[in-house]
């Protein structure tokens, strides 16, 4: 490994974490977490391991959106705290070994906004070209993202006295991005948020924002909206060197190609595998590994400085929508046969530990996979300890209760009044008093304990985050056998998917004499025979870490 190749590349072998300053932890009796909260709750990200902070929105909002409506795109809802708190999350993060990213949303503002404000009240407004206007819909509609609160992408303004485009809510008017001042408006932005230490952005629903619907007279400088992306990629480097932009595209794989700049790697920094984590659920609801096997080895090449971001779970509707309607079933039927479990007819509202009928065994093998899984891996607060979801909040909110942190009030999140909180805790076997960070610290045996456990292990193995992947033959479709190799390091994982245990004959290549497979989580190896075969069982839901170990490697296991 040169130096040169990989240094300041953290991105590639990171552990993000997602969290809601909102859901957090409340400093000051409220009811609602505060940025002083999360920074006194730094320490227990920094002791799980995490490198990377992603906050959901934190700027001013009217909240009709959880935040993604924003009013002011340059500063801190006061609900949540002052620039001041920001930037001391932020430094104090950055002294625990965190960087510290936040969502930047550039497809829309709130209605609120003074733009928009100003924009509806004249034709005449410097502001009126910042939005996508027309005098009547067009024919052909592009689809609503929220289906059960919408059905057009265009609202007609009284006092605007035309129609407006929103690709979400009708609460979220869409920025016209062909007009350039808005486009400096974004840089601007993401300027100011770097100069106050972010190390990046995750960037809300990219392919919406680079889409021109509606725009007919989509200037010259924007016939190409991938030109513009990679303008902010450069931008962004030249502001801040190592900056990331982590991109939501929930497209097909060939399509997200394009989104990371192709192989030259010149757009999108990193991007949610979103193909792989639907086709886990499949895998996970038949038992059988083929399907994400197959989302896997089906990646395009990205190049080297690029990264997916693998997740299990993340803040809104889990989506199933590009599986088929069939598959979509299949999963509905095993993991949210209710419908109140569904939204949108195509996702999930629901948490992994309930889904999985709370079966320890296999919420432990989800996650091994998902940090054995190339890339870097994207944790959703809450997911450290096994959080359920609430049925009972409306919609995707069901997923963003109230962190866990004891078996007291509110979970220990507020001393505030239950109905002074932004949703309500968990109730039931999910609820503070039994899941809860405290207990789980003290526990050698907690999900906490084995996820930290879990980040230790994938922190120690950079050839997860920069790897070659292959899928080991072996006779069980149930079992997902892999290996990543990267340089002179191989990890090889296996992971039962079924309720059933199975040994798993495996053949390896580039054995010698005295090559062993060492267990990175647990006590234990296996020899290798001289012909590369070795027999390894695997427990129902059971999994393994491998480090291939030949005779005279110095490497710690
Ligand atoms: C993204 C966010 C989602 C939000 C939407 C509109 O999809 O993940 O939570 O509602 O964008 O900003």
């Amino acid at each position: 490994m040169k130096v040169t190749d990989t240094a300041d590349l953290w991105w590639k072998t990171a552990v993000v974490y997602c969290l809601d300053v909102e859901t957090y932890l409340d400093s000051d009796g409220d009811g609602t977490g505060d940025l002083q909260g999360l920074a006194q709750r730094l320490d227990h990200l920094a002791a799980l391991g995490v490198t990377c902070l992603w906050l959901m929105p934190v700027y001013p909002t009217p909240d009709r959106d959880d935040g993604y409506d924003i009013v002011d795109f340059y500063g801190v809802d006061s609900r949540l705290g002052s620039l001041g708190d920001f930037v001391e999350v932020v430094r104090t993060a950055k002294d625990r070994g965190m960087r510290v990213i936040a969502d930047l949303v550039v497809n829309h503002t709130s209605d609120q906004h003074p733009w928009f404000q100003s924009a509806r009240s004249s034709r005449d407004s410097p502001f009126r070209d910042f939005y996508v206007w027309r005098d009547e819909p067009p024919d052909e509609q592009a689809e609503v993202v929220f289906p059960d609160q919408e059905d057009s992408v265009w609202e007609h303004d009284e006092s605007a006295g035309q129609y407006y485009l929103h690709q979400f809510y009708k609460h979220q008017p869409d920025l016209n991005i062909t007009n350039p001042r808005v486009r400096d408006e974004i840089a601007k932005i993401m300027g100011f948020w770097l100069q106050l230490g972010l190390s990046g952005f995750r960037v809300d629903a990219v392919p919406f924002f680079l889409a021109t619907n509606g725009v007919d007279d989509a200037d010259e400088a924007f016939a190409h909206p991938h030109d513009y992306l990679r303008d902010l990629r450069a931008f962004l480097g030249r502001r801040s060197g190592d900056g990331i932009l982590l991109g939501e595209v929930n497209l097909p794989h060939e399509d997200q190609a394009t989104f990371f700049g192709g192989t030259d790697g010149d757009e999108l920094t990193m991007q949610f595998d979103f193909i792989a984590m639907q086709r886990l659920y499949l895998s996970l609801a038949r038992q059988d590994a083929g399907p994400v096997a197959e989302a896997l080895t089906s990646r395009p090449a990205i190049a080297h400085d690029s990264q997916w971001a693998t997740f299990v779970r993340n803040h809104d509707e889990l989506t199933l929508d590009k599986l088929t309607d069939d598959e979509r079933q299949e999963v509905f039927a095993a993991f949210g046969p209710d419908e109140a479990m569904q939204v949108f007819g195509r996702g999930l509202r629901r948490r992994l530990p309930p889904m999985l009928g709370g079966d320890p065994r296999r919420v432990r093998m989800v996650y091994s996979l998902l940090f054995s899984l190339p890339g870097t891996p994207v944790l959703f607060y809450g997911e450290e300890i096994g959080m359920g979801e609430n049925l009972d909040v409306p919609g995707r909110m069901a997923v963003r209760t109230p962190m866990q942190w004891s078996a007291g009030v509110n979970g220990g999140f507020s001393t505030a009044p239950a109905d002074a909180l932004p949703a309500p805790v968990v109730e039931g076997g999910y609820g503070p008093e039994f899941v809860n960070v405290e207990a789980q610290r003290r526990d050698p045996d907690s999900l906490l304990s084995f996820v930290s456990l879990l980040v230790r292990r994938y922190r120690e193995c950079p050839e997860l985050g920069w790897g070659e992947f292959a899928v080991l033959e072996q006779p069980h479709a149930q079992v997902l056998a892999h290996s990543v190799t990267w340089e002179d390091a191989c990890l090889v994982a296996l992971h039962n998917l079924a309720d059933t245990a199975v040994t798993v004959p495996l053949v390896l290549p580039d054995v010698r004499a005295g090559t062993r497979l060492s267990d990175l989580l647990v006590d234990g190896s296996h020899e290798v025979r001289e012909d590369g075969s070795v027999d390894v069982p695997l427990e129902a839901y059971g999994f393994r870490w491998l480090r291939v170990v030949h005779p005279g490697d110095r490497r710690l296991v």
